[in-house]
């Protein structure tokens, strides 16, 4: 969504060039003539507000931000030929994926760019609402995710948590006791979720290698004009065929992978380094509802990437944000350090430990209400035209919920600003994280598309504070500066100046 300041001139010439033909598609289209949609900032023809937001030098996030003051819980942008309509309440959240959720579970049609990279929405994320979402979800949760499951890899988990310590204490012994926060987090979560993935064991740089492809792809999908122009593709041939590219770079180098396991399972006991269960294990012969086949190799790439990718980055930022702020609140990170110890002595930190640690979940859940990685859920669309506050939301509009407008809100929290994990442990105040007994923060979304990776992402984030906080001190890097907490969007939003911290290992 940030468009650089070259493609905004390219773009304004190229609009006016061929507004001629857009126009002409447009009007073809219908353009939601007639249609009551929610308000919104006025906007150009054809175009609508994208160059707005695009000129206003803002990050997305906080263009809509701006504009909730004057429009209220639900508004429209028009970028090009997509309508998009903001919800930015919890009671509209809650009537919209919970009370009504099955009209609102699917997802808009895809940009000819992710397409390639879902497979043509073969993912649990892009898949339209209908027998592939139902078999790849249904698969994800119960074969992969459930609690039964998960406890199969704390071996993983052990091993990379001690890496991550490890690769810290050499970081910080190497840099005057500085280390970079995010991107040991990312290594850390990627190794877990790569092994859990795949099955395999592969060294560091295959993994970093592995790490450095999944991001060009994400790079790949940033959005482009012409997926919102779509009269414009005819200009984006390069990006297209470098698109294709990159594509065919992530099959060559991730189907030998899908290879490899499947060898490794048909051939029981011939690759020793080859772990009991793996995600693809489920995926090789999965049946999907109303196909005859199984996932094709290219389909298995999309699914692997997707579980790659929907768990990293995500993870990684709370971690960023969670440490910025025990080191701006002092005493939450000694309270926190103070119950770990009380809970487990001397001996290392567990995850069978998390449940009796009142105060590290309630840190969790603060950090997650006041950062959530992502700002706003994927988008949803409804399976056909219906209203919500009074307003018309047709099929073709995507359906964006604006996270933060819940998890912020003065009218469900109390001082909603301060980042402070007792309100959860003095009684006044609780909040339900899957949304099921009420809506007052959504960082996983809520609903029948609610993440399913949620309880995983969970145990991740408290098991990696845990230990952090347990094998040292963290304080502000330079010595006595001041946290930024301004945030930058990436695939998440990330801090946009990204952690230093420094640390002394616990006495
Ligand atoms: C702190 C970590 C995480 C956060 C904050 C997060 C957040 C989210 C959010 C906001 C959604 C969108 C829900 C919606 O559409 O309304 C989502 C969906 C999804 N997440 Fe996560 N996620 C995290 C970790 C993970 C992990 C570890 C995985 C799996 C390995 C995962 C896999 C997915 C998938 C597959 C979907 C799509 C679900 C569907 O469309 O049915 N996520 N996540």
């Amino acid at each position: 969504m940030d468009l650089s300041s070259y493609y905004h001139l390219l773009f304004t010439l190229l609009a006016v060039l061929v507004s001629g033909v857009i126009f002409f598609f447009s009007r073809k289209a219908g353009g939601g003539k007639g249609l009551n949609l929610p308000p919104g900032p006025p906007g150009w023809p054809i175009v609508g507000n994208l160059f707005q937001v695009a000129r206003s030098g803002k990050p997305f996030f906080k263009y809509v931000e701006d504009l909730r003051p004057k429009y209220g819980p639900i508004f429209t942008l028009k970028m090009g030929t997509r309508t998009l309509i903001f919800l930015a309440d919890a009671n509209l959240v809650r009537e919209a994926l919970i009370e009504r959720g099955a009209l609102f579970m699917t997802r808009p049609r895809e940009n000819p760019t992710r397409a390639i990279f879902s497979c043509d929405k073969f993912t649990v994320n892009a898949a339209l609402y209908g027998p592939v979402w139902r078999s790849l979800r249904r698969n994800m949760v119960q074969n992969m995710l459930s609690s039964t499951r998960l406890k199969e890899f704390k071996g993983i988990r052990d091993d990379a948590m001690d890496k991550f310590i490890d690769r810290i204490r050499a970081e910080a012994k190497a840099n005057g006791g500085a280390v970079w926060v995010l991107k040991s987090a990312r290594f850390a979560v990627f190794c877990i979720l790569m092994a859990m993935c795949f099955g395999l064991e592969m060294d560091e740089e295959t993994i970093e290698r592995m790490d450095e492809m999944m991001k060009t792809v994400l790079i790949t999908l940033d959005p482009r004009i012409d997926d919102y122009l779509p009269a414009l593709s005819l200009f984006f041939s390069k990006e297209r065929k470098r698109a294709m590219e990159v594509r065919q770079m992530q099959l060559d180098f991730v189907i030998p992978f899908i290879e490899k396991r499947r060898k490794a399972l048909e051939n029981p006991g011939s690759d020793k380094s080859a772990t009991s269960f793996s995600y693809l294990d489920t995926l090789f012969d999965l049946k999907i509802e109303g196909r005859k086949s199984g996932p094709t190799s290219a389909e298995l790439v999309s699914l692997c990437s997707e579980f790659l990718n929907g768990g990293t980055d995500t993870t990684a930022t709370a971690i960023e944000w969670g440490i910025a702020q025990l080191i701006a609140n002092p005493e939450v990170q000694s309270k926190l350090y103070e119950e770990i110890r009380s809970t487990v002595g001397d001996r290392k930190v567990d995850e069978k430990d998390m449940e009796k640690m009142v105060y590290l979940n309630a840190v969790v859940k603060e950090l997650l209400r006041k950062h959530p990685p992502t700002y706003f859920s994927l988008t949803h669309a409804v399976t056909e035209p219906t209203k919500l506050a009074g307003y018309d939301i047709p099929t073709d509009a995507n359906v964006e919920i604006y996270l933060p407008a819940v998890g912020d809100d003065p009218k469900l929290w109390k001082n909603p600003e301060k980042f402070d994990p007792d309100r959860y442990i003095s009684g006044n105040e609780d909040a339900d994280i899957t949304g099921i007994t009420g809506v007052k923060m959504l960082p996983f979304g809520v609903g029948r598309r609610i993440c399913p990776g949620l309880a995983m992402a969970t145990v991740h984030v408290n098991l990696m504070l845990a230990r952090m906080v347990q094998e040292f001190e963290w304080s502000a890097y330079p010595p006595g500066g001041k946290i930024d907490f301004t945030g930058k969007l990436e695939f998440t939003v990330i801090m946009k100046n990204t952690l230093q911290a420094m640390i002394k290992p616990r006495a």
